[in-house]
């Protein structure tokens, strides 16, 4: 609180009132007219978020007194404590990390000089003692009035988020405007949340692009969170407030590790090793009919401790699923085709998905189990045209050097490139089984017919027959000799064909199995990876 008085410096009781004013200013920088502006676009100040974020009074701030140097365009007139930045280290779930919230109501939130540096040593602070980095952006960019310096600090946080990519986990909560160079900060991290409305990151602005292009588009539909998280992929999870955001974040960092030389968190869970009547749910799942669709998502609530599935990125090419559960108390990443959007079929999207995943966890030491249901690869001019050769082997690249233990289960089809794609056992996968209703072969029944038994079809097309009911017999007789899981197990590329009931207790013990695996890729710089 402030005392009101000019304090007596001469005295200790004077010099601790002076500290006291001067917190008291530091932490009110922004003044209430701003603040309020911020409340009425239901947006809230970076002290009040990081609030939220953190455990409890956990919050130890840095370079509160950190004050921009910049004369130019009447600068040196409003110098305030903290600049446009608050930074420090807390707790969530009782772990340390590191945290940076841009804060709109001073000079919105832009970035100069000192705001820079202030993040500049926060993330460094993250990486030196290995705990993850969130930052809350809400700025308008480059401070204009400070110029090449702003741009440099850019440069700066770039180099920064690319060192401590594989190193710490890196999230961004977007809150409000990230305009320009600026998205690239959270482009480079691994995860990117976005708040419903009131966040928009864009390169060029509407301004710029009627400008330029002539088009017409406002910032919800250019930049907005809806289509960040649905249409371009930019963005992991779509909250409907900031509440949900901070929440999101606080769920996420519950599943990783500090580090990649940490291990992920493990909680004392009594595993259950008998089979439950729920497990056997998992019976009356695949459907009869192989085109009809179900929900994935029902499989792997079966399978991770209490039911918790934490998705990432749920909107953008919903075809394929990823995000984190628990086994046994511990962090897994699953992966697995959803039957229900476009079939369960690879396009670019997905494959671009998936593999940034599986690097995640990859590179943090985080298990991978992959649920396999795939039909193969979306076929079509604009897959081929928009590069699903170079941008589909990202996913098998990602798999291929990937050392951390492996679990793969095909639930039902695993065709062609897709099966191979999709945590096969010869490109690396360490433990790989199957339900009875697995078809697995170079592709499904009916294309199979249309080349293996063209002379056949033409045959009974000359006879009169009843052609379509031949393609079905033909097809059927393909699936069960030629797509069995059974031939796929004589050869070993499946370790096992298990009931579906056996599917949790099969995947713990699996993963019990793997937890000493050691394995390390040829000493290189880095591979080049198909970008
Ligand atoms: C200095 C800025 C600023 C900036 C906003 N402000 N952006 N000050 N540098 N980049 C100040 C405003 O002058 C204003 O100050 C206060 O912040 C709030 O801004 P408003 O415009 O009143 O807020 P709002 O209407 O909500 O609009 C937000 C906005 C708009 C859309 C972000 O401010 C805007 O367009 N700003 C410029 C965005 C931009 O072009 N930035 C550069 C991008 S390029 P007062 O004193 O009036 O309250 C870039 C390069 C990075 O960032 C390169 C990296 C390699």
């Amino acid at each position: 609180m402030t005392t009101g008085d000019t304090p007596d410096l001469s005295t200790t009781a004077g010099r601790l009132a002076d500290l006291r004013d001067r917190y008291h200013e530091a932490v009110t920088a922004a003044g209430e007219a701003a603040i309020a502006k911020q409340h009425a676009k239901g947006k809230g100040t970076a002290r009040e978020r990081i609030e939220q974020l953190l455990d409890e009074n956990s919050f130890v701030e840095f370079d509160e007194f950190v004050r921009h140097r910049t004369t130019s365009f009447g600068m040196d007139a409003k110098r305030p404590y903290g600049d446009a930045v608050v930074t420090g280290v807390g707790t969530i779930h009782g772990r340390n990390v590191a945290v940076y919230a841009q804060d709109f109501t001073v000079f919105g939130g832009s970035l100069g000089e000192v705001a820079g540096e202030k993040i500049v040593k926060v993330m460094q602070h993250a990486l030196k003692t290995g705990v993850p980095i969130i930052g809350i952006l809400d700025s308008g960019g480059a401070r204009i009035q400070e110029g090449v310096v702003a741009l440099g600090k850019y440069g700066e946080i770039f180099r920064l988020n690319t060192q401590a990519s594989g190193v710490i986990p890196q999230i961004s909560i977007v809150m409000g405007p990230a305009a320009g160079g600026a998205v690239y900060s959270p482009a480079l991290t691994d995860f990117v949340i976005m708040v419903d409305k009131t966040s928009h990151m864009f390169v060029t602005g509407p301004d710029v692009i009627k400008t330029v292009t002539g088009e017409d588009v406002g910032f919800e539909e250019l930049g907005g969170a809806q289509t960040h998280n649905a249409v371009s992929g930019v963005a992991h999870y779509l909250a409907e407030d900031e509440s949900d955001a901070l929440d999101y974040a606080r769920s996420l960092v519950g599943f990783l590790p500090d580090n990649n030389l940490s291990d992920p968190p493990a909680y004392d869970v009594a595993p259950e090793l008998e089979t439950t009547d729920a497990d056997h749910e998992l019976d009356v799942v695949i459907p009869d009919s192989t085109n009809q669709p179900y929900d994935v998502t029902t499989i792997v609530e079966h399978i991770v401790d209490d039911g918790e599935f934490l998705e990432v990125q749920p909107l953008f090419a919903p075809n394929i699923m990823v995000g984190f559960g628990r086994v046994e108390g511990r962090t897994v990443g699953i992966i697995a085709n959803q039957p229900q959007a476009m079939a369960g079929t690879l396009n670019i999207d997905a494959g671009e998905k998936a593999a940034r995943f599986v690097r995640f966890c990859d590179a943090f030491g985080i298990p991978i189990l992959t649920l396999v249901d795939v039909p193969g690869y979306l076929p079509g001019t604009d897959q081929e045209w928009t590069g699903v050769i170079r941008r589909g082997a990202k996913l098998l690249y990602a798999y291929a050097e990937a050392t951390v233990p492996l679990v793969t289960v095909i639930t039902r089809k695993a065709y062609g490139g897709a099966y191979i794609v999709m945590g096969s056992k010869q490109l690396g996968a360490d433990i790989n089984l199957a339900w009875p209703t697995a078809e697995i072969a170079v592709m499904g029944g009916q294309g199979a017919v249309n080349i293996l038994y063209r002379a056949e079809i033409k045959r009974a097309e000359e006879a009169g027959e009843d052609v379509a009911a031949v393609r079905t017999r033909l097809a059927n007789e393909y699936t069960y000799n030629v797509a069995s899981p059974y031939l796929a197990a004589e050869r070993g590329e499946l370790d096992g064909i298990i009931q579906p009931h056996a599917t949790r207790v099969s995947v713990i013990k699996a993963l019990r199995a793997l937890r000493g695996k050691r394995a390390s890729l040829p000493p290189k710089k880095h591979g080049n990876i198909p970008l």
